[in-house]
């Protein structure tokens, strides 16, 4: 399979950055219209106040079901409250020793004065170890499911409808085969506690089982990757950030740590949009919404509204943190921050801790995404020795 994480089309230099496209299109354009017909909201405040109305704001947003993604109300809540019992600040903590082993064995294994690519060498073996840890999938998948990423980044890039349903289909059987070897109830892990689990009082369903893992992983795993390329790049490029950091690490602060985390993914967010459906007539801004529009709530942008940030580019945690929509607003909130900001901690934590300084690479530059996509396609750097 092509290796897609580090295909030679992806040339340093010559990607737009999708934040300066946003940035330019909030500022004359808050509420704008795309010629299909939808409705993207960039502005801070637009954002978040759709996501907190989901009555006007419905996630219902195809005929496919996603599980908890595309529930609204009531039924909603009783996926959410299942969910929400896998992901408990509990069940983090006790996902963090592992988490530690898998970044130390990545971190260790990198070459010191050598080019590293960030995404490819630590952001993607790093999320696809500890989410398979995590849900207790066997090692031998691992190959399968960065594969998988790199396909799944490609082809949600090219928009084809029938390329995405291939690789969408892909990852069922990949589900499916793990949960049949636990059928006959010898694994005890996450996902065999999930095949036993119950929604209000009666078992999920096969097909909600892989809703629900597909939901953990499929997007997850590229997005993990793409914030470790995200902070690493901000650390590289930024000497000041990345010595207050390493004091943050020097000093054990692992709260500042996550609070730092945050705030860089803010100011460069690689999960860009979800969708909502206008379930009634609705007016943002100037703008006249219809029923059955369909509405992006553009996370990007709104996490670099200068109206909800004085200085968006400013690293600043303490003041921006009430404001950060990278995990979301309202009843749709990720479930997975917590274990997504112990992850980053966990990895960014490793790397500074068992170097001594991260610089961008002189062999070659840095590459981003390719727009919807957002974040660094290529980080390379160069670590020195601690
Ligand atoms: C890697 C960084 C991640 C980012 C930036 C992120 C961001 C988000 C955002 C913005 C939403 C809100 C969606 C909406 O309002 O429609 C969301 C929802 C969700 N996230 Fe995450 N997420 C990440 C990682 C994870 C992980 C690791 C998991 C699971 C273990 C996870 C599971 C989910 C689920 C299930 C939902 C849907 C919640 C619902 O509809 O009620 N996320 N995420």
């Amino acid at each position: 399979m092509a290796d897609l994480l580090d295909d030679e089309h992806l040339e340093a230099g010559t990607q737009p950055d999708l934040r300066v496209m946003l940035d330019a299109q909030r500022q004359t354009c808050p509420v704008a219209r795309t010629p299909d017909g939808a409705v993207t909201l960039l502005a801070h405040a637009d954002v978040r106040a759709a996501a907190l109305d989901p009555e006007t704001f419905s996630s219902a947003v195809s005929a496919h079901r996603a599980l908890p993604n595309s529930l609204d109300g009531e039924e909603h809540r009783a996926y959410r409250r299942l969910i929400d019992a896998y992901l408990t600040e509990a069940e983090v903590a006790a996902q963090e020793p592992q988490c530690r082993a898998h970044a130390a064995a990545i971190v260790a294994a990198l070459p010191r004065g050598a080019t590293v690519r960030t995404v490819l060498d630590i952001g993607t073996p790093f999320a696809v170890r500890v989410q398979s840890t995590w849900l207790g999938w066997p090692s031998e998948i691992e190959q399968e499911l960065v594969d998988w990423v790199a396909d799944n980044r490609e082809a949600t890039r090219s928009g084809e409808r029938a390329r995405m349903a291939e690789v969408a289909e892909r990852f069922d059987a990949i589900i499916s085969r793990l949960l049949d070897a636990r059928r006959d109830g010898s694994l005890d892990d996450v996902t065999a506690r999930l095949m036993n689990d119950r929604v209000d009082g009666r078992p999920l369903e096969h097909a909600e089982i892989v809703s629900i893992l597909r939901n953990w992983t499929a997007g997850d795993l590229a997005s993990l990757a793409a914030c470790v390329g995200v902070i690493v790049h901000h650390l590289a490029t930024d000497v000041a950030l990345q010595s207050h950091l390493r004091q943050l690490v020097a000093d054990g602060r692992v709260g500042d740590f996550e609070d730092a985390v945050e705030e860089i993914l803010r100011i460069d967010d690689p999960f860009v949009s979800n969708r909502r459906v206008a379930t009634r007539d609705v007016v943002v801004g100037k703008e006249l919404i219809a029923a059955g529009s369909r509405v992006v709530l553009n996370w990007t942008a709104a996490n670099r509204d200068p109206d909800a940030f004085a200085e968006p580019d400013a690293f600043n945690p303490a003041d921006h943190a009430g404001n950060n929509l990278v995990f979301g607003v309202g009843p749709h909130v990720c479930p997975g921050r917590a274990l997504t900001l112990m992850e980053l901690r966990v990895i960014i934590w490793e790397l500074l801790a068992r170097t001594s300084r991260i610089t961008m690479s002189h062999e070659r530059g840095p590459v981003r995404e390719l727009p919807p996509v957002s974040g660094w396609a290529k980080v390379p750097i160069v670590l020195d020795p601690a």
